[in-house]
């Protein structure tokens, strides 16, 4: 595996793989991998001849109160990891090789942004398709893998990469998670060993629903109510959001069917956990 720091560097790499005609996996993240990144690594691995991995803690997608200042990271456990999982070149400029200038570009993919994390995190999809948009213009023609852990980021992306004609296949890889269920996320870390138990009743919370609706029930509100009253029984869980929406527009549904994702944000601490699961297949734990 060879480290490259600059876009530069990265854009002649990949002009020669071109010439080769080796077909390149791009996978996106902050670092601090877990085995969730690792596994879009593989199937990266397994789907083309070049992965390319980025790490790169974008500014641009925090607002001013979140952890932009005390994001984990571990560079060197970072690139054993990436190398092991099967990178072939990774990815890591600085902020400085990044944005030379202020930025003064912002994409924004409307509607679908704007609810759930959005409503929280007004300026979050904006930094987030920005910084993507970046990755796709130096690295060109690939296939990109993304978590369905960050259900609407995943959407987003997919939705800015047709609407401005990008030549990338976008891919949503399934939530990895631990051995009781909570999906692998940077900022598990955060958690206190109570907290991290009590985030264990995420999971079981969308098993609870996925029983009810595969039990017969189609109304959504009465899922969501089962939902939030389950939260309500652990001290430590604070609700953000519960909603049933088309997983694809992200629009609230009033009837459960095959396209109905259920979504959840929660925080437990100083932690923001998100979850969601496709509404009749449950969350494969
Ligand atoms: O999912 C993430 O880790 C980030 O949002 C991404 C896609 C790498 C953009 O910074």
């Amino acid at each position: 595996m060879k480290t490259i720091t600059t876009s530069k560097q990265l854009q002649q790499t990949i002009d020669e793989l071109r010439i080769r005609r080796r077909s390149i996996g791009l996978v996106p993240t902050m670092g601090f991998l877990h085995d969730g990144h690792l596994s879009l690594v593989r199937t990266a691995k397994l789907e083309n001849d070049i992965v390319v991995t980025t790490i790169f803690v974008n500014p641009l997608q925090f607002s001013e109160s979140e952890d932009l200042a005390t994001y984990p990271q571990d560079i060197e456990r970072d690139t054993q990891l990436a190398s092991e999982a099967g990178t072939d070149f990774l990815f890591t400029p600085t902020h400085e090789e990044m944005f030379s200038e202020n930025v003064l570009t912002s994409i924004s993919v409307t509607e679908i942004s704007s609810a759930l994390e959005g409503a929280s995190r007004p300026t979050h999809f904006a930094g987030v398709a920005t910084i993507v948009a970046k990755l796709f213009n130096i690295v060109g023609n690939c296939s990109a893998y993304f978590g369905e852990k960050d259900w609407q980021q995943l959407q987003v992306i997919k939705r800015m990469a047709i609407d401005l004609s990008y030549r990338v296949e976008v891919k949503g890889c399934p939530i990895v998670r631990d051995s009781d269920g909570l999906a692998l996320s940077s900022r598990n870390v955060y958690l206190t060993k109570n907290q991290r138990s009590e985030a264990a009743n995420i999971p079981k919370t969308l098993i609870k629903a996925h029983e009810m609706i595969r039990d017969g029930e189609r109304g959504p509100n009465n899922v969501k109510q089962a939902v939030l009253t389950h939260f309500e029984r652990s001290p430590e869980i604070e609700v953000d959001y519960v909603e049933l929406v088309n997983g694809e527009t992200l629009q609230v549904t009033d009837q459960i069917d095959e396209r109905t994702r259920l979504l959840v944000a929660v925080k437990i601490g100083t932690a923001r956990l998100i979850d969601n699961m496709n509404a009749l297949k449950g969350p494969s734990i």
